[in-house]
């Protein structure tokens, strides 16, 4: 066999990809790219592909999650303040329920690109080129905003650059102290409605104050002052990822620098397509979404291209089906994961499956069907004496109303009021922290249960 390249998937066939009309423009920016640093280094790649190899085990639970797709226009600082904030409230009340360290991913530093259903989209009687994220073209609906444009490129990648450096700064500098965490949480069962929550919130006040009392403190322990957050996307734009691609001089392999994990989707897993060909070939953690029409044949063609070798961390299948459909599909794929013996991380994307149009006209999802999808996953699982390794969510840190439901519901009149997403339908800063709430609840119980089965 010959040597794996950068370059090989663009012999394969490819999906999802835009035809850039200007050659030499396309050039230019993929040769500016290759120059640029890398946004991650290998060692941080293989750090987190360690901590996944524990969700692999049981002995850590995957919290991943962020915009469905990142905008040039809503950039702020704020905006990556709220969302790493919220993260890190859900990842303490999931520790807490599942009693193990959380993985903290974002979707976040370059989760730009986007797959569509429809390759064009019509208006009022106009069709045009769909949308197809930030880095490619434009939301506007005229013509010259969907022409794609090669140079958002290199815009992509200086905000992912400052994102991450920013990220950076937080997970160290202070920002994330679990007492500063666990204060802001507090605020959120402080109101009526999520008052459901105190209990548990007051059983982690108890708990941290009995490790201050032992003398587990930030300024003893530096775990509990910091964080490690890492950052992922989908691999859709390929020019993008096959620029950013460096050869790691410490262990002689390929790294996507575009990002710590990447995934492909569920439109682009073809065993033979482009995508697989480039994740196949660099040592990043690869996600891989199983939608409705994965068979165990597809995943066991696909588990042996990304992961001849059943390195434990390399890959997490992100199961999405929606609501009332895990019954029918998750069983064939986790017996295929059986069969072969293979180490994956299973986690639960809930967001994918359980998109409706409201009857106010709005693509929403509502907060009862993601939490049910987690709950039939959870119970799939434990049915297969599979292991659940955690969440991957489309959240914001911000205030918006995209998707229904939740304590401080959202109702299908309140979705004009702060619809902002570029894509899909995101949960907004409450909705994200009480589904987190109800996980843990389900992990303790489900804990207690099999605990029980054991003890008996
Ligand atoms: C996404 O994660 O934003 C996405 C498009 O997911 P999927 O490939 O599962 O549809
Ligand atoms: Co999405």
């Amino acid at each position: 066999m010959t040597e794996w390249q950068k370059t090989d998937w663009r012999a394969k066939p490819r999906v999802q990809m835009p035809d850039y009309l200007d050659q030499s423009a396309l050039n230019a920016v993929e040769g500016k790219l290759a120059s640029y640093p890398p946004l991650v280094f290998a060692g941080e790649a293989r750090r987190l592909k360690n901590h996944l190899a524990a969700v692999s085990r049981g002995e850590a639970f995957l919290l991943q999650g962020g915009d469905c797709a990142e905008s040039f226009k809503d950039f702020s600082a704020d905006g990556i303040r709220d969302t790493f904030k919220v993260m890190l409230q859900m990842a303490m009340v999931l520790t807490y329920g599942a009693k193990v360290p959380v993985v903290k991913v974002g979707r976040m530093a370059g989760q730009f690109a986007k797959p569509r259903s429809a390759p064009t989209e019509v208006k009022d009687g106009t069709e045009l080129p769909s949308y197809r994220g930030d880095i490619i073209n434009e939301l506007d609906f005229t013509e010259a905003a969907r022409i794609p444009d090669a140079s958002k490129m290199l815009q992509a990648y200086t905000q992912a650059a400052a994102t991450l450096n920013l990220l950076r700064a937080f997970s160290t500098g202070g920002f994330a102290d679990i007492h500063r965490v666990h204060a802001w949480t507090l605020g959120f069962t402080d109101g009526d409605e999520a008052g459901k929550y105190r209990d548990m919130a007051l059983q982690i006040s108890n708990a941290l104050d009995f490790m201050t009392a032992a003398g587990l403190t930030s300024e003893t322990n530096h775990e509990l002052g910091s964080v490690e957050f890492y950052t992922s996307h989908e691999a859709l734009l390929l020019e993008y990822e096959e620029a950013l691609t460096r050869l790691d001089s410490t262990s002689g392999n390929w790294l996507a620098g575009s990002g710590h994990m990447i995934w492909i989707g569920d439109r682009t897993r073809q065993p033979d397509g482009a995508h697989v060909e480039f994740c196949s070939g660099v040592q990043n953690p690869i996600g891989l979404k199983c939608g409705p029409t994965m068979t165990s044949g597809h995943l066991k063609a696909l588990m042996a291209k990304l992961n001849p070798q059943n390195e434990a961390g390399r890959l997490t299948l992100i199961a999405r089906f929606g609501a009332g459909s895990v019954g029918e599909h998750l069983p064939r794929l986790i017996k295929a994961v059986q069969e072969e013996g293979a180490n994956v991380v299973w986690t639960c994307d809930p967001m994918h499956g359980n998109t409706i149009k409201s009857a106010t006209g709005y693509k929403t999802r509502p907060f009862d069907s993601v939490l049910r999808e987690v709950r039939e996953f959870f119970g799939v699982h434990q049915a297969e004496g599979s292991i659940p390794g955690g969440v991957h969510f489309e959240m914001t840190g911000a205030d918006v109303t995209e998707c229904t439901g939740g304590v401080r519901a959202v109702t299908d009149e309140d979705l004009s009021a702060r619809y902002h997403t570029a894509c899909d339908p995101r949960l907004n800063a409450s909705q994200s922290l009480e589904l987190a709430f109800l996980v843990a609840e389900e992990l303790q119980a489900r804990r207690n249960g099999l605990s029980k089965v054991k003890a008996g």
